[in-house]
């Protein structure tokens, strides 16, 4: 990939990662890749946004040098936010550019110091100030939590350009730039995957930042953010879906997530979901082991119900929504309507186990439903009518 221009004198510099497949850690399961995007401003000082992930550091100089040919033209290096994801190749530009102005939040100095035992001359921003640069002021607005505590946009009047880093990005591996050139459903699933597998948590912060910004009144033709498509028709589309999640706001529809040990929690599983299709819900049905919990974390953003099951195994719920249940719980999530059920042999302590998880993330448990090894016909009936009654629930809180 070569350098991209986004508009007269601002270019797309970053690198595409097409083979990632467990960003974060195991956390982000990315199916479609990722990119990490930088951009480089060409004014009377030359400026770079965001630096890269670790081991793409000669991409990024490749790129670079593809626009302003000496890397040590570089006046100045922003940072938006300090995960390595987009700081990585920070050192090796710093070495390259000693000179360089660093300018970020002191939360990001530190951080950054802390990472790499290096921060150069840095200039620490406050929000609302700004960085005149010739032609251009960059102006720079502090989002902690969007994603993390150091996290900034900057925002190019001249360009009309809003640099976002984290927020409204997408892990989307693409020769194209701006979100026009794919599909758009795709563009927009892998936006709200995105939003549910790494903004969700915040979404108190998300909403009171997004409308101090709205009442900026930037005048924004771009978003520009550090993963994934840029944003440039579809700008209302996403500021609106923004809005949409990070205010909880759900849908009707029903999301069961399972786990089964010898197909009996499975079989109460699918009854359960021909009781929910009986009413006329939209539903989901996740087998935890085989579907990728990003997808299913995707699907619940917005589910108003939430139903999980899992065999009992020696006084537990089985591991692998065990684990699902813990990363489920960092989202914060309100106003879900949620139960459990499962098959168990002589204690039955799943059900129990899935409660106490997820009181802490939904408003409403309802009864739940356990049943005795293998589901009996009677039982399976049982199984519908719970699925049947859990739908009618979702239909009467909308
Ligand atoms: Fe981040
Ligand atoms: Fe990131």
């Amino acid at each position: 990939m070569s350098a991209r221009l986004l508009k007269e004198g601002v270019y797309s510099v970053g690198a595409v990662d097409w083979n990632e497949r467990n960003f974060h850690g195991h956390t982000y399961v990315t199916r479609k890749g990722v990119t990490y995007n930088s951009y480089l401003i060409v004014d009377n000082k030359i400026v770079l946004i965001d630096t890269l992930r670790k081991g793409f550091e000669e991409v990024l100089l490749e790129n670079i040098k593809d626009v302003v040919i000496d890397i040590s033209k570089i006046d100045a290096i922003i940072v938006n936010h300090i995960e390595p994801d987009h700081s990585g190749a920070f050192p090796k530009i710093l070495k390259l550019c000693p000179d360089v102005e660093v300018y970020g939040t002191e939360r990001a100095r530190q951080g950054i110091l802390k990472y790499y035992g290096v921060n150069g001359n840095w200039n620490v921003i406050k929000s609302g100030q700004s960085l005149n640069i010739g032609k251009r002021t960059l102006n720079f607005i502090d989002t902690p939590m969007m994603h993390w505590p150091d996290s900034m946009f900057t925002y190019s009047a001249y360009d009309k350009i809003l640099f976002s880093n984290d927020a409204f990005g997408q892990h989307y591996a693409t020769s194209k730039v701006f979100d026009d050139e794919v599909d758009f459903t795709l563009l927009m699933d892998e936006a709200q995957k995105y939003y549910a597998n790494i903004l969700w948590p915040f979404n108190a912060i998300v909403a009171a930042k997004l409308s101090a910004i709205s009442k900026l009144n930037l005048d924004i033709e771009l978003i520009a953010p550090s993963h994934g498509l840029v944003w440039r028709k579809y700008l209302s589309e996403v500021m609106r879906k923004y809005f949409y999640w990070s205010s909880h706001s759900c849908k009707n529809r029903i999301a069961v997530v399972y786990e089964t040990m010898w197909k009996s929690t499975e079989k109460m599983a699918r009854k359960i979901v021909e009781g929910i299709i009986s009413e006329n819900v939209e539903v989901a049905l996740f087998d935890v082991t085989k579907d990728d919990r990003t997808d299913i974390a995707s699907y619940m953003l917005d589910a108003k119900g939430w139903i999980f099951g899992s065999s009992t195994h020696d006084a537990e719920m089985l591991p692998v929504i065990a684990g699902f249940l813990h990363f489920l719980r960092g989202s914060k999530a309100m106003r879900r309507i949620s139960s459990a059920f499962g098959s168990y042999g002589w204690s039955g302590e799943a059900v129990k186990c899935i409660e106490d998880i997820v009181s802490s993330v939904s408003s409403l448990n309802c009864p739940s439903l356990k049943v005795v090894f293998n589901p009996t016909d009677v039982e399976l009936d049982k199984c519908f009518e719970f699925g049947k009654a859990f739908a009618l629930k979702i239909k009467n809180e909308i």
